[in-house]
């Protein structure tokens, strides 16, 4: 009998997350960073018995929110059990109750004072209507804090992409801050606290930052490519050899740009 082909079902975004979970932990330091920003300016204004997190990873954000509320209720979710394996094991001793699944799909059994979010919810299908979702896990008075990527992060590689291979243009861009904010409005979440940072970053090269986007998975997956027809091998070196030309300096060091909105918001 002829052996049928195993194909991987799993949701794109989960196989991309999951195929690099442990490198993600070790690598993924501007995330951790993040995460730590957002609990020491945002988490300051509440004061939650029970907490959603959503797209918790391996756990930096969970961490900030079991030692700032070790009375509190937490529930950690995540599309990609990988993820939250490696978060399971890093904090043994956190009582979480970690959940895989899809923040697009997921219904919630009962309302939340606190929803959390570092550096996931741009990973949303749609975010307009995951704001909708989170304003209905929310109870009255309740707050939903956040990091997200936003447009300006890795211009410089979006334009080379773009004169390397300009018909493959990615899938998905990052939200604007306008679109963020009005978002949220349509959503009924009334803005309480926002900030806006916008970092170049530097690096040993251009094969260091290529490196730690795909280590770190930054934002892969489809802001990175169309899922069709990814960069060949010739277009992947062209775009190397161009960012180092145009982004790397007398040393051979490479910048690129990140934009980072933390936001707080409350349900009436
Ligand atoms: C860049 S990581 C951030 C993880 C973590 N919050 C942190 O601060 O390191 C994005 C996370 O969002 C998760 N994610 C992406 N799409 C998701 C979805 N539809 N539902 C739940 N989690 C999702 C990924 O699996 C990944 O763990």
């Amino acid at each position: 009998m002829a052996e049928v082909p195993q194909t991987d079902q799993r949701h794109p975004v989960e196989r991309y997350f999951s195929r690099g979970a442990r490198r993600y932990h070790e690598y993924a330091t501007f995330q951790r960073q993040i995460a730590e920003n957002l609990a020491a300016r945002f988490l300051a204004a509440v004061q939650p018995d029970s907490i959603l997190e959503l797209g918790c990873g391996t756990g930096f954000l969970t961490r900030e929110l079991g030692d700032r509320f070790p009375r509190a209720t937490i529930e950690a979710m995540d599309l990609s059990p990988e993820m939250i394996q490696v978060a399971r094991e890093a904090m043994p001793s956190h009582p979480v109750r970690w959940q895989v699944a899809d923040m697009n799909r997921w219904r919630a059994s009962q309302p939340y004072e606190l929803v959390a979010s570092s550096t996931a919810l741009h990973w949303a299908d749609s975010l307009s209507m995951q704001f909708r979702r989170i304003q209905r896990y929310l109870v009255r008075e309740g707050n939903l804090v956040a990091a997200i990527m936003a447009a300006d992060t890795l211009t410089e590689l979006r334009q080379l992409r773009l004169e390397v291979a300009p018909d493959k243009v990615p899938e998905r861009r990052l939200p604007s801050a306008r679109q963020l904010r009005v978002a949220l409005a349509e959503a009924e979440l009334e803005l309480c606290q926002w900030e806006q940072v916008t970092c170049r970053q530097t690096f040993r090269s251009a094969r260091d930052l290529f490196r730690t986007l795909r280590c770190s998975s930054f934002t892969g997956g489809p802001f990175a490519a169309s899922s069709s027809r990814p960069l060949v091998r010739s277009e992947l070196e062209r775009l190397h050899r161009l960012y180092q030309q145009r982004h790397g300096d007398t040393q051979g060091n490479v910048h690129a740009t990140f934009q980072v909105i933390y936001l707080r918001a409350r349900r009436h």
